[in-house]
């Protein structure tokens, strides 16, 4: 992987590269939108991601290149986000902005080549993947100091502030803290990171829908405002609570009759997802992986009824996934509004079985599935 990043740079640039860096992309394992409703969340870095090689230039300018995307140059004093086919590029110039912003001195720009394992588009997070690579292979390269949480917290910014997009700090933070056969779980509200290996004999599969909804962006941005918006009512009644995940499901059913069916749901999706990662700490702890599965069907069940951020392709994957008894549970993961499905299964859940689940698909969808047998793997470092 980094051999065809350096030949990339090379064939590019006409020299070798300075610094290189990696940082995978994440599985959302449970705990759907919680992050920037100040919630709990579990996840997994997966072995794929993108792999990052620069070297300092003389002069101010930034080029970007990488497998499979036209070439970008911009220049380091003007540091503004680009349109169009080079906007690909503003994940990378948003990490240098809030890295300067941050003290790290950079009189002289640079050249980068990426490569990616990753597929884009399948909720599995290639701009974080992007940004921390990024910041891993710049900090080094510049002489920055921070840790995997400061990093995190520069990636999310940089994808607030200059990319516009209102994540949360799930796929950051999963891509800084993943670590091999393990999950990473957030408090999102004290940004408090924990792993925990992966119950023995469990395997991730990523079913792509291949579903690619061009409105995905301002669908999360609406979502990110409904909650604030059912937060901000329930806030009148409920002055103590900071975010959603103050409160209980119980109260916001409570105050239904104030929020109406719209915001009801989109709270009680917030608060439930909440309450299902606490279940399935629970489970894991007893080594209950059915009753792990069962929280990720509920979870997906509540996207599609509450949330509603799942479609007809992820439903059809899911209902597929339910039909193999090897799978313990299956569930969107990320944003939603296409994407992917992940599922959660036993060691002889297998190419047979994932053949059987894309062909139920195909049936029913008229599109074909990419299949991912992955694993939790390293969060970003450098190579
Ligand atoms: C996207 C965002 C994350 C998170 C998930 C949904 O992946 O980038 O911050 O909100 O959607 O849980």
């Amino acid at each position: 992987m980094s051999a065809s990043t350096i030949t990339l740079f090379q064939e590019n640039y006409g020299t070798t590269p300075e610094q290189m860096a990696f940082a995978p992309g994440r599985i959302e394992f449970i705990g759907n939108h919680t992050d920037y409703n100040g919630g709990l969340v579990m996840g997994a870095a997966v072995t794929e991601g993108i792999t990052l090689a620069v070297r300092r230039r003389e002069d101010q300018q930034l080029r970007f290149i990488s497998d499979g995307l036209e070439g970008v140059a911009a220049d380091l004093e003007n540091l503004t986000p680009l349109s169009g086919s080079a906007s690909w590029v503003n994940y990378p110039l948003g990490v240098i902005k809030i890295l300067r912003e941050c003290g790290m001195s950079m009189s002289v720009g640079c050249d980068i080549a990426i490569t990616s394992t990753l597929p884009t588009g399948a909720g599995m997070s290639s701009s974080a993947a992007f940004e921390l690579s990024t910041a891993y292979a710049l900090a080094a390269l510049y002489g920055f100091k921070s840790d995997s949480a400061g990093f995190a917290g520069i990636c999310r910014q940089a994808e607030n502030e200059f990319v516009g997009m209102p994540c949360g700090i799930l796929d950051q933070g999963v891509s800084a803290f993943g670590k091999k056969n393990s999950l990473v779980s957030i408090n999102c509200a004290s940004e408090v990171y924990r792993t925990q290996a992966m119950p023995e004999g469990t395997h991730f599969w990523i079913f792509d829908s291949n579903e690619k909804h061009a409105l995905v962006d301002s669908a999360y941005a609406d979502r990110h405002r409904e909650c604030h918006q059912a937060l901000a009512v329930l806030q009148k009644a409920l002055p103590d609570a900071k975010t959603l995940s103050d409160l209980t499901c119980e109260q916001v059913k409570a105050h239904a009759a104030d929020l109406g069916d719209l915001l009801t749901r989109r709270a009680l999706h917030i608060t439930g997802e909440n309450a299902r990662v606490r279940s399935v700490e629970a489970a894991l702890e007893q080594g209950d992986l059915p009753g792990v599965g069962a929280a990720l069907y509920a979870s997906h069940k509540s996207s599609r009824v509450n949330f509603e951020n799942s479609t007809a392709a992820l439903d059809a994957l899911v209902a597929a996934l339910a039909q193999q008894p090897a799978v313990y549970g299956a569930r969107l993961t990320g944003g939603g509004f296409g994407g992917a499905v992940m599922a959660f299964t036993r060691a002889d859940f297998d190419a047979d079985a994932a053949a059987m689940v894309a062909a139920a698909y195909q049936a029913q969808c008229s599109r074909e599935a990419t299949v991912i047998h992955t694993q939790a793997g390293e969060g970003a470092h450098l190579l």
